[in-house]
């Protein structure tokens, strides 16, 4: 069941998602943390953030929408209050989350958490606006997908993964861009930019109006977009969005995922990440897969 990625080893390619997992300790009497291939916390950021008012989640037909607004504790909270917890439990793989609304934002935020001990990897979230250029999203432009991921490379001792916006017109672009710029794995795909509107009140479901369309839903476009990708790179791919099962994983490996994550399954069954590693392990048993690695990029098109 064994995986690498970004020079981390994983007992499994099971990773539960970033901001659907709070920051891990949270989950502690409800999932057993060592089961796991890893765990990303919540989005970190060089000071605390409130986040957006309510109402910030709202579900769709087969998804979610949320506009948390990226509400966390701060990268030295994280470190101080939540990192020791971490560290007391063995055999875990703890992933942060990291995001900034200029350059100076994410070298500060992962400068603060290079004191921590205990984390395995970075996972750089770029689909933020970037205030210094108007606020076009940092993942949504080739040259400030280049500029960020190169200033992340540049502060981090550790694992660089990129994870991805889908709001692009070419992912593979964008993951050869943060592949180019140093990153040592890239993850994708974030949510999609959608909304919902309230056809009686005639008032958008969400505050911030616009939100992430995570769930299901997203499950075929981010297959096909970490389809495209593979193509493009030759560092690890980590896939996800609307994996909810281990066939689920399978397919995503198939089209060229190293290790897999897991979000909004995780609102509806908080023990979902720790029972599809089961299933997955069952999975290969029940086929003869030998060895699970084999499966990525596998995929027979002719
Ligand atoms: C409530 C919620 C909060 C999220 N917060 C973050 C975040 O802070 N940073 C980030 O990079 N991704 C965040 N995500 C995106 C997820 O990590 C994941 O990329 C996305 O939901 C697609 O996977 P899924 O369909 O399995 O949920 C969030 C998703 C949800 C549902």
């Amino acid at each position: 069941m064994s995986v690498s990625v970004a020079g981390v080893q994983l007992k499994n390619p099971v990773i539960a998602a970033c901001g659907t997992f709070a920051y891990g300790v949270e989950f502690e009497d409800v999932v057993a943390l060592s089961r796991l291939g890893g765990f990303v916390v919540k989005g970190l950021s060089r000071e605390p953030m409130a986040g957006n008012p309510p109402p910030r989640l709202f579900e769709t037909a087969a998804g979610m929408l949320n506009a948390i607004g990226l509400q966390n504790i701060g990268a030295q909270a994280f470190v101080d209050e939540k990192l020791p917890r971490l560290r007391q439990l063995k055999n875990i793989v703890v992933i942060a989350n990291v995001f900034g609304y200029t350059r100076e934002d994410y070298e500060r935020t992962i400068e603060i958490l290079n004191q921590g001990e205990g984390i395995a990897a970075y996972e750089l979230n770029v689909s933020c606006p970037n205030t210094a250029h108007g606020g076009i999203q940092f993942g949504g432009d080739p040259r400030l997908l280049d500029e960020v991921v190169a200033t992340a490379r540049h502060r981090s001792p550790r694992p660089l993964i990129v994870k991805l916006s889908p709001n692009v017109t070419s992912i593979a672009q964008m993951a050869y861009v943060a592949q180019e710029a140093g990153a040592d794995a890239v993850s994708l795909v974030n949510t999609f930019v959608a909304m919902a509107v309230d056809a009686e009140t005639r008032k958008p479901r969400i505050a911030n109006i616009t939100a992430g369309l995570s769930g299901p839903a997203i499950k075929p476009i981010a297959l096909r977009m970490v389809y495209d990708a593979a193509k493009a790179v030759r560092i690890p791919i980590i896939g996800m969005g609307g994996i909810s099962s281990a066939v689920d994983i399978v397919e995503f490996m198939l089209a060229g995922a190293t290790a897999i994550e897991i979000g909004t399954a995780s609102y509806w069954d908080p023990c979902a990440t720790e029972k599809i590693v089961d299933e997955l392990q069952k999975w290969c048993v029940e086929r003869k897969i030998a060895k699970l690695a084999s499966l990525t990029g596998a995929l027979i098109t002719d």
